[in-house]
């Protein structure tokens, strides 16, 4: 078979042999090294870095620790990610308390000591799924190095690690190196595989098991070829091929049996043998299966679509293999469904583009949108934009077009209704964010946080919701949706809110309502309009994207693709 994959990042490999363990009765929790000199993710910008991934401690990652969040059913924490800068930071600040009592601090051995009583120290931190759930500390851990074997940044880590299998025993330790095996001319390569062992040989690392990434199954021949000079057993070469979703792994990793491999290795009892993994394998083979599609359009940035979102598209692929469809995903850039006006063109004409080929853009996004069965507006950063989300949201709302408003999604919907419904004075109303003049702001700025201090200035990580019923009684979808629980934590990552101010205004026109507020009633979390006036219109102040999960899709998420899909009378009767 073609390579119908892009390359599997090594973090996919890892965490499918995370959930093999899980299926095998095991608690795994993981921890990713990056051998970069950042100390804080605080400042990192999406537009370089893709989704920021927002942790339940308000840590924020990128989307490897929400690889190993989705796969593992677990919780992470800011300290599952160890980079060079928070090594460097504390044995540096250690040597400034006098720890090393005025010894000369070096690298082998003060910081390689560093990094293996941090790996010790992370590993403990128990985990958990939800709340409620006893905190267990793991039987794994999984930890990921990243980066390419031999980089200079790597170094220190490999020499710790390599310390490490002694001083915690060699039952307690095992290597595995992840590896590529191209195929030129229709042959596998195996020179890559053996470079790349050798050198970590010559470092005094020997793999256990070897994991190639190869885009068609690995011939026996290629299996015993590395395995005779990378010195493992042949079945201790895994082939890691491509398959129809990524769901599949794991299932390809037990077909292996790497799971007895690794419990025979590290001497360990598997509670649960044969792994029981039925209920994912049928989400891995139902996603291959689906007749019907369920189209739902996402309202974003074009220039940053794909990574921006991803935690936005998991949460969505999720909720859609719960109501049995084949998702398609339209894109829709946000400003191209502002009508253009000659006069003052938003964004400004790029070369070679006129305003006629604006007009058709307008067109073909409007007709896109409408086609759709469900639409998402996601959280974003900047002005470029929001104009037309607020447009998408109007269109949603006045077709009955279900419609979730994540983040800012969930602040444009706000801001249209109170452009709609109040009085002259807002038909202007905006976000401070934008428009810091602004008069009558449905949006503003969060008082309590630091306006001059960008870094670590937002509301970050997990709250606490109240759901609430609507004003005659009747309940709320969310609450619904969310199994009738009072209270729900989801994370957070804003610096703007709703306007209290605003608030009694809108409720008192008789459509939306804020069915979600904090704990001290004052901020508003989740609005939705009620049943009887639209199927589904919700928006969450939060990020419900990052606690879903493959088998348990995020409420709001599922609401919407149940919504799109016609099935969410049933499912609320
Ligand atoms: C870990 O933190 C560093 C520094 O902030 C960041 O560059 C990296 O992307 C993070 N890695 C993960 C897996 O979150
Ligand atoms: C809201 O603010 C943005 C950014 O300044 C601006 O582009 C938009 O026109 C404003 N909307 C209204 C209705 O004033």
């Amino acid at each position: 078979m073609a390579s119908r994959l892009p390359p599997l990042p090594a973090g996919v490999t890892i965490s499918s042999l995370g959930r093999l363990l899980l299926a095998s009765g095991l608690t795994v929790t993981s921890i990713k090294i990056d051998p970069y000199l950042n100390v804080d993710a605080g400042t990192m910008s999406p537009f370089e870095h893709g989704e920021v991934f927002t942790l339940h401690d308000g840590g924020e990652a990128d989307l490897d620790l929400g690889n190993y969040e989705r796969f593992l059913g677990v919780r992470l924490s800011k300290d599952h990610n160890i980079t060079t800068g928070k090594v460097y930071r504390s044995v540096i600040s250690r040597e400034r308390r006098g720890d090393y009592l005025g010894k000369t601090v070096q690298v082998i051995p003060h910081v390689s000591n560093e990094i293996m009583d941090t790996i010790e120290r992370v590993a403990q931190i128990p985990v958990c799924e939800t709340e409620g759930q006893e905190q267990q500390i793991a039987d794994v851990c999984l930890i990921e190095l990243g980066g390419t074997v031999g980089d200079i940044e790597s170094m220190v880590f490999l020499e710790a690690l390599r310390q490490f299998q002694f001083k915690v025993g060699p039952e307690n330790f095992m290597l595995m190196f992840v590896s590529l095996v191209p195929v030129l001319s229709g042959e596998q390569k195996t020179k890559p595989t053996q470079h790349g062992v050798k050198t970590l040989m010559s470092l005094g690392l020997f793999p256990k098991v070897i994991f190639c990434r190869c885009p068609q199954e690995l011939e026996a021949s290629t299996c015993n070829k590395i395995s005779s000079f990378c010195h493992v057993p042949a079945n201790h070469v895994i082939s890691v091929h491509d398959v129809n979703n990524i769901y599949h792994v794991p299932l390809l990793l037990m077909e292996q049996r790497l799971h007895e491999l690794i419990a025979t290795h590290l001497q360990i009892w598997l509670p649960i043998s044969p792994p029981q993994i039925g209920a994912w394998r049928q989400f891995a083979e139902n996603i291959d299966n689906f007749k019907e599609k369920v189209n739902i359009c996402l309202v974003g940035k074009y220039s940053t679509f794909q990574d921006s979102y991803l935690s936005v598209i998991k949460a969505l692929k999720h909720a859609s293999v719960a109501v049995g469809k084949d998702l398609n995903l339209v894109w829709v850039e946000a400003s191209d469904l502002v009508t253009p006006d000659p006069k003052n063109i938003v964004p400004p004409l790029e070369d070679g583009e006129t305003i006629q080929d604006r007009v058709i853009k307008h067109g073909e996004a409007w007709k896109m949108m409408k086609e759709c069965e469900g639409v998402i507006v996601p959280g974003g950063f900047g002005v470029r934009g929001v104009e037309g989300k607020i447009v998408a949201a109007r269109f949603c709302r006045e077709t009955k077009k279900p419609y979730l408003g994540v983040c800012l999604g969930f602040q444009v919907a706000v801001i249209e209704y109170a452009r709609t419904f109040l009085s002259a004075d807002y038909a202007e109303t905006n976000s401070t964010e934008f428009d810091e003049a602004n008069k009558n702001p449905a949006v503003i700025f969060m008082p309590e946080i630091d306006k001059d201090n960008l870094g670590g200035t937002m509301r970050l990580g997990a709250r606490d919701t109240l759901l609430t019923p609507h004003a005659d009684g009747k309940d709320s979808i969310c609450h619904a949706l969310y199994g009738k629980k009072d209270a729900v934590s989801e994370r957070h990552r804003h610096r703007y809110e709703v306007n209290p101010d605003i608030v009694p205004k809108i409720e008192g026109v008789g459509g939306l309502k804020f069915v979600g507020k904090d704990e001290t009633n004052t901020r508003m979390e989740i609005c939705e309009l009620p049943r009887d006036q639209h199927p589904f219109y919700v928006g969450c102040q939060y990020h419900p994207e990052f606690q879903s999960r493959p088998l348990k899709p995020s409420p709001p998420f599922h609401g919407l693709l149940l919504a799109a899909s016609g099935q969410l009378d049933a499912f609320l009767a």
